[in-house]
């Protein structure tokens, strides 16, 4: 284990190369829960159609601590202001006991199974069992109170921890925090805008789950998605049916801060580019699918909106995948539509849960076929599975390697500013360049 203060050395000027131990060191973990997920920063915790009635309720993750996502009662008087989506900590604040075991559900209020401390949706203490004490008799016959809390005993100062909840466009984000800044600010004009073209005024339908575990560090997770150099190379089922290549239209989009990040391209239109294919050994002339309709891609009305970075032109990106620090990617590509919550779990390992979704008003048919191209994603996905084990791989090589080693970001440079195309590590640069502030090495 490395000390504090070996830590705190982070040897270049630029933020181009990692250190091994950024992914390594468990005491730097425990510093990145608290500074990164308990600090400052928004999370997500789910979509808002998953909980759509009273009482629904659905477990999820801030960090490593789990927390309830619960559609609250909303007096009529409040209800053009209040979404009624309430976050709670699972944790009772009687003994600490996670009180709550169901992964989703409808209740009426939560009740700890150890001692039936009783929650309102909101998280108030609602009641507890002997609050009063027992009624008995002294031996001489007097009636007694025996027992009981305290006589200034406040059910509202012993309710569970309720964390700030926003939502935006249905995608509901919370933070431990009193610190962090608004949402909308919290994510910023360079993305919101690539978050409205998904999710503005559209109700979502909810179609599935995936979820898996990958022997990795969260922040490789982040990595991957910002990585544009690898999806040609890596992946057989892009580079040869042509859904993603170094020569596509692209622009990498970060916010100020360069936590966050979109990488916006347009799939070609065919046609083989030998420079791009030439040599790459993922690339196989002679696939072909067995059944065609798993890249049956139908372009969507919303896709084109116009340019936020052109005013008076247009753009009309088939991907956009986004990284939403530190908790999040939501992935459009082509048809298929999903959030991918990152739930970090010590330093080398993190749980990845996938929600798929589409629109209420999708016909049967886009649904059939977001749920297809949806095969392509997941644990086990065409695409997907690759990305799974190479953060494997890679959380191997930085142990056996021992902490002094470091990764080389320098594709397009060292710098950290957006680009017109997909050659460049510069948001990997960006967010390590964030992350070293918000962490002080
Ligand atoms: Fe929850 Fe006692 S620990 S009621
Ligand atoms: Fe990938």
């Amino acid at each position: 284990m490395n000390a504090p203060e070996t830590l705190s050395r982070w040897n270049q000027a630029t933020s181009s190369r990692v250190p091994f131990w950024a992914y390594t060191d468990a005491q730097l973990y425990q510093r990145e829960l608290e500074k990164i997920f308990y600090g400052p920063h928004w999370s997500y915790v789910g979509l808002a159609v998953e909980i759509p009635n009273t009482g629904d309720f659905r477990l999820t993750w801030v960090g490593e601590r789990q927390v309830v996502m619960v559609r609250d009662r909303v007096a009529p008087k409040d209800r053009g202001t209040d979404h009624g989506i309430r976050v709670v900590e699972n944790r009772c604040a009687h003994r600490g006991v996670r009180f709550c075991q169901q992964p989703q559900g409808n209740a009426r209020s939560f009740v700890c199974p150890y001692h039936q401390w009783t929650y309102k949706l909101n998280g108030e203490l609602a009641g507890l069992p002997f609050k009063e004490g027992v009624k008995a008799t002294e031996a001489d016959g007097t009636p007694c109170v025996q027992g009981g809390m305290p006589p200034d005993f406040d059910l509202k100062a012993h309710g569970l921890t309720r964390l700030r909840v926003e939502v935006l466009h249905g995608l509901v984000f919370a933070t431990f925090s009193e610190e962090a800044e608004p949402l909308a600010d919290y994510l910023g004009p360079n993305i919101l805008p690539w978050l409205d073209r998904i999710f503005k005024g559209r109700e979502l339908s909810l179609l599935g789950y995936n979820r898996q575990r990958i022997p990795g560090n969260w922040k490789l997770m982040m990595e991957n998605i910002k990585d544009p150099y690898h999806p040609g190379l890596l992946h057989t089922w892009f580079v040869t049916f042509g859904l993603w290549r170094a020569d596509q239209k692209s622009r990498m989009v970060m916010d100020d801060h360069g936590r966050h990040a979109v990488m916006v391209s347009r799939r070609n239109e065919g046609g083989e580019n030998r420079a791009v294919t030439e040599g790459v050994t993922s690339f196989k002339a002679n696939m072909v699918l067995n059944d065609a309709r798993l890249l049956d891609v139908v372009p969507e009305p919303w896709w084109k909106v116009p340019d936020p970075a052109n005013p008076g032109t247009e753009i009309n990106p088939t991907v956009t995948m986004m990284t939403l620090f530190p908790s999040v990617i939501v992935q459009q590509q082509v048809n298929s539509l999903s959030t991918r919550h990152i739930v970090p779990r010590g330093e080398g390992e993190f749980d990845f849960v996938w929600t798929h979704f589409g629109f209420a008003d999708d016909t049967p048919e886009m649904t059939q076929r977001r749920l297809r191209q949806a095969n392509l994603f997941g644990p086990a996905g065409f695409v997907s599975a690759d990305d799974g084990e190479v953060i494997e791989f890679s959380q191997d090589g930085f142990r056996q390697w021992g902490e002094e080693g470091s990764t080389l970001c320098e594709l397009g440079g060292t710098g950290t500013g957006g680009t017109e195309h997909m050659v460049t590590e510069t948001l990997i640069r960006s967010m390590y360049a964030y992350w070293r502030k918000v962490m002080g090495v």
